[in-house]
């Protein structure tokens, strides 16, 4: 009997209208253009720029853009999950909001909360419920309003993230494409390192942690870049051996877009070319969940079917991971 994998079947992405360039922050911070993209490889990222808009509504126009794309009926949604650190509100969770805003009213949802890796841990969520047969049809977001937990006068976060959101289809597959394996790693040791202070239960919001700017997010961006590169080339390796597979056999690299430095760091360690590595960090920066879909998004047109993808992120928490995905179209 062929065996059941759960393919991507379809992708599409959205960011906000709003372009913050890095001319626009060195208005705001010590910072100039030049650091930037040889640092970052970062021109410009998107912002939210209106107050009543929040993370799900980058989501709900990145779903309808996949409507528009595919004719998907919402009505045979099983499932929504949205990857992101940035819900609508602490509690109730994004992907419900999302459900009911898009009316996908059969479908159940949940957010997962694992920073820049909350693509690739709802995407390898989502796939167990493919491949048990339990659902046909899950939609897979992720999306950060990171501007909404950004210190626009703290040069060393400010930078570096913009507002951004994709999402996949997901339905079961028996031609030898979909999801194959992953490795998927956490070290809650990484939260000093990469975490935002307070409202949470341990530094619920008061007067004082407004003042002292604890809702914003917060770097030791030295430590995190070294983690990250070792992090995600350790795991691609991981994941190569325990499929005997070599390097040369990925066809496409699409790395969690936080830092062109870290990417092409990542290739090296692995002795990976340069130009199988899919990078479209000058346009977003990095959007901590949106940007392994964004990336889907943007070089869809070079993927065929049967293609050897690679996704791989590294994140806050520590998390961290690689899923070997075979392109279904
Ligand atoms: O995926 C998880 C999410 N985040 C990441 O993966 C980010 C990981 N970290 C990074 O991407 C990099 O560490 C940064 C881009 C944050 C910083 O780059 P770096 O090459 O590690 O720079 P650095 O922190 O070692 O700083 C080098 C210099 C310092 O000056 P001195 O001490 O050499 O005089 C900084 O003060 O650059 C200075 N600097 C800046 N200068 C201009 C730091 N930020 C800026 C800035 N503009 N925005």
């Amino acid at each position: 009997m062929a065996i059941t994998k759960a393919a991507i079947t379809a992708v599409a992405g959205f960011v906000p209208e709003d372009v913050l360039t890095n001319f626009d922050l060195e208005k705001m911070v010590e910072t100039n253009d030049e650091w930037i993209v040889s640092r970052t490889g970062i021109k410009q990222r998107h912002i939210v720029k209106d107050p009543k808009k929040a993370t799900s509504d980058m989501v709900v126009s990145s779903i309808q853009k996949l409507v528009e794309k595919t004719g998907l009926d919402l009505d045979t949604v099983d499932m929504i999950i949205v990857g992101t650190v940035t819900g609508d509100y602490p509690f109730p969770d994004t992907a419900n909001i999302v459900a009911h805003k898009v009316g996908a009213k059969n479908a159940f949802g949940y957010d997962i909360n694992a920073a820049c890796s909350g693509f690739i841990f709802s995407l390898f969520t989502a796939a167990q419920f493919i491949e048990t047969g339990f659902y046909k049809k899950i939609l897979v977001c992720g999306a950060d309003q990171m501007s909404s937990i950004l210190n626009y006068e703290d040069r060393n976060t400010c930078i570096l993230f913009g507002d951004g959101a994709g999402v996949v289809l997901l339905e079961p597959k028996t031609d030898g494409t979909g999801i194959f394996d992953a490795i998927l790693k956490g070290d809650g040791a990484g939260c000093e390192l990469l975490h935002m202070k307070a409202g949470g239960s341990m530094n619920p919001a008061t007067l004082e942690t407004v003042a002292n700017k604890e809702h914003y997010a917060h770097q030791e961006g030295r430590q995190v870049f070294k983690a990250a590169i070792v992090g995600m080339a350790d795991s691609i390796q991981e994941l190569l051996d325990k499929n005997n597979m070599d390097v040369n056999e990925i066809d496409w690299l699409i790395p969690h877009q936080a830092n062109k430095r870290i990417m092409l760091g990542v290739a090296d360690k692995l002795d990976y070319p340069h130009e199988k590595v899919l990078i479209n960090i000058e346009k977003y920066g990095n959007t901590t969940a949106g940007t392994i879909p964004l990336c889907l998004r943007d070089f869809e047109h070079k993927f065929k079917k049967g293609d050897t993808i690679v996704l791989t992120a590294f994140g806050g928490g520590f998390t961290w991971g690689s899923i070997l995905v075979k392109w279904a179209y």
